[in-house]
Parts: C-alpha cells; structure tokens; sequence
C-alpha cells in the first residue's frame, strides 16, 4: 500500500538514496532537512532520478518543535524514517555536546511531535558503532552495547528512549537499522556521498583524491591484527541500505513494540583492500600512506545478518565492486559535489 512517509535527513546521502527507492516504489515522501551537512540540490537529483515529485521539502531543524510541527500539520504522514543526525565519530569526541543536542534532542523532539499527531509508525537509523570495541566477529544483535565515543553513545541513548517510549506507548512500532559501512552511489551516477569540508569517511576520501581535491589517502595503522594488518569492515552499498528502509517500512505492521536489525553484507574487507577495489574501478592506483592509527577505531566489524534474512527474506544484493564503480561513477561527474551540477 502507497503511504505517505516522512524522511527527516532526506538530503543527505542514505536519505536521498532512500527517498529514491520510496518514490520508485510508489510512496509519496515528505522531506526535513536543515542542510547542515546536505544540499538542497540533493533532493533536484532525488525527484529528476524518480521522475515525481516530493510530496514537500521543509528546511527544518529537528528540535524547532513550531516548525516541525507545522510539517506534520501539513501532511498526512504514515510512518517515519529518521536519518537526520550529525555522524562524524571524530567530531563527536571534541563536540560531544553538539552531538547530545542535535542526536538526542532531535529524536526526542520528533518522538514528541509524532505523539502529539498521532503518527506510531518509525524507521530508526542506527549504527553498528554501537556495538564499540568487540572481538566478536560477526556481530549480532544480542551482543552486548559499549559505544566508545558520544557519536555511537547518541545513538545507543536513541535507541534506549525509543524502547522506553515502546514501552509506555504499546501502539508504537519502531524498527531501528543498524548499519555497517554504507558506501557507493545509485548506479546512475546523480545522486552521492557530497559530505561537506574534509570527508572523515575512507570512501569519499578516496573519491576525492581520485579527482585531484586531495593528494593521498592515509591510511590509519597498519599493526591491527587483521590478515594485512588494517581494519576491517563490513562495507554495505547505499542502495540495499535504501531498500533496507523501504522494506522496513513494509514491514512496520508486522509487531508492535522496539525491534533491532543489522544491515549488513556479512562479509569484513580491510582499508588496503577498499583502496585496490577503487583504484582498479578508478583505471590508476589511488595514491596512499600509512599513517597512524585514528583515536576510536576498532579492528574488525563485521555484521551478522542473518535475523533480517530470516525476518523478511532480506539480504545485500551488490557487491564492493559495485560499490566502487558506482561511488566513482558519482566522484566522476560530480568532482565537487552537488555543487559541480
Ligand atoms: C564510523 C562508525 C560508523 C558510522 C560511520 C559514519 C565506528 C566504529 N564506526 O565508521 O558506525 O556509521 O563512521 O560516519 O565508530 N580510514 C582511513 N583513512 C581515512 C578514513 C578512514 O584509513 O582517511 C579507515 C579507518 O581507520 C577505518 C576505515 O577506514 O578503519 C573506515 O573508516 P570510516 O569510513 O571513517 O568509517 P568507520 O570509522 O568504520
């Protein structure tokens, strides 16, 4: 059934692949975005790429409880996918009252605008930094919480409220996504990862050395103990983390109550051998150094996948060759960003 569906952070780069496939799968979308770290032109590429239009698009932050309001007083929403949140773990350790703020005071406000409208249905995104420094490969869901900086503590306190609030309220249902490493692009090439400033990820930092923006890529540390001695990580492609949503949507009916899911390939690839993936999906080697290691890091994550497998018949479908070629593809035509259309 065709629903109307509120995506909080429908701009950035898993909300505007997500926005993508919700339109192609005949919902109508309402966009929130404060464009702190998106770009309106983002959601142009969103409705060319679908061919429809948003149902709205509202340059909203989350905590303006008036604004925010006067959204769900315009539409009527039938469920909600909450991406908007700030995601750098390095920045969360000098800023970690921003983080509190704009993670945790932007959640509870949406939980409190969507009971005042009587809107129970919610998409969560979660992240698999919840799970902090943890030798089990691979992780599942059961495994224990320690977040290891405010980013990952955001969101496991996230995570914890919703439960509370499932538990007051029985009529909510909430589906909280943990995901690995969402990297690529839609395979078009229109729509992106355009963080702003000096990326803090591995893949757009490659992405930008490959377009001259940067000189080399550092690796951070090579004396983990993993096989070539860099970290290792599940890396899942934007587009199945986007389907991952829109399945979960389907999917909000099914229980009552908080559920916790990992989106993830099940498969770890360490830094080095990301940076041969993209070199050889770039044509050239991507220049490198190995650098020291980075303040937070943990040697291997790598998701177990299968209670979403077993819950809904859902599993990855793309590979890390795809996720090169198309996160290239994306780099390529777009050098800078959004900002290159
Ligand atoms: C982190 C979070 C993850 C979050 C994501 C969003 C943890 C453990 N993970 O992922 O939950 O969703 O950020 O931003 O907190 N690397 C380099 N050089 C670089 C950048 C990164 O070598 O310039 C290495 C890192 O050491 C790491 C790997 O590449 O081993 C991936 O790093 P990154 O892309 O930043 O993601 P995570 O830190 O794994």
């Amino acid at each position: 059934m065709p629903q109307t569906v509120l995506v909080t952070g429908g701009a950035g780069f898993i909300g505007s692949h997500t926005c993508v496939e919700l339109l192609d799968h005949g919902h109508d979308v309402v966009v929130v975005d404060d464009h702190s770290n998106s770009s309106p032109h983002a959601l142009d590429a969103v409705q060319k790429l679908a061919g429809r239009p948003l149902a709205g698009a509202h340059r909203v932050d989350l905590r303006d409880r008036a604004a925010l309001d006067s959204v769900f007083a315009a539409h009527d929403v039938d469920a909600v996918i909450h991406f908007a949140a700030k995601k750098a773990v390095g920045e969360s350790m000098r800023i970690p009252l921003d983080y509190f703020d704009v993670n945790i005071g932007g959640t509870t406000a949406l939980l409190c605008a969507m009971h005042e409208h009587g809107v129970r249905r919610l998409v969560f995104s979660s992240s698999c930094s919840i799970y902090g420094d943890t030798a089990t490969v691979p992780l599942g869901e059961d495994e224990p919480a320690g977040p290891t900086n405010p980013y990952a503590r955001s969101k496991h306190i996230c995570e914890q409220l919703l439960g509370d609030a499932c538990r007051r309220y029985p009529e909510l249902s909430v589906i909280a996504l943990r995901y690995f490493n969402p990297i690529g692009a839609h395979p078009s090439g229109m729509i992106g990862e355009d963080p702003t400033g000096v990326p803090n990820n591995v893949l757009p930092y490659m992405a930008q050395v490959a377009v001259g923006r940067l000189d080399e890529l550092a690796v951070f540390g090579d004396d983990y103990p993993t096989p070539d001695g860099t970290c290792v990580r599940d890396y899942v492609h934007v587009v199945d983390v986007a389907d991952g949503h829109r399945v979960a949507v389907d999917h909000l009916d099914d229980e009552a109550g908080l559920r916790v899911l990992n989106l993830g390939t099940g498969t770890g690839a360490s830094v080095l051998e990301l940076v041969a993936r993209f070199s050889a999906a770039v044509g050239r080697p991507i220049p490198y150094r190995i650098a020291d290691r980075r303040a937070g890091d943990v040697p291997i994550l790598v998701a177990d996948p299968s209670r979403v497998a077993a819950a809904w018949g859902w599993r990855t479908t793309r590979d890390l060759a795809d996720m090169c070629a198309d996160a290239w593809k994306f780099q390529r035509s777009h050098p800078h960003g959004y900002r290159s259309a």
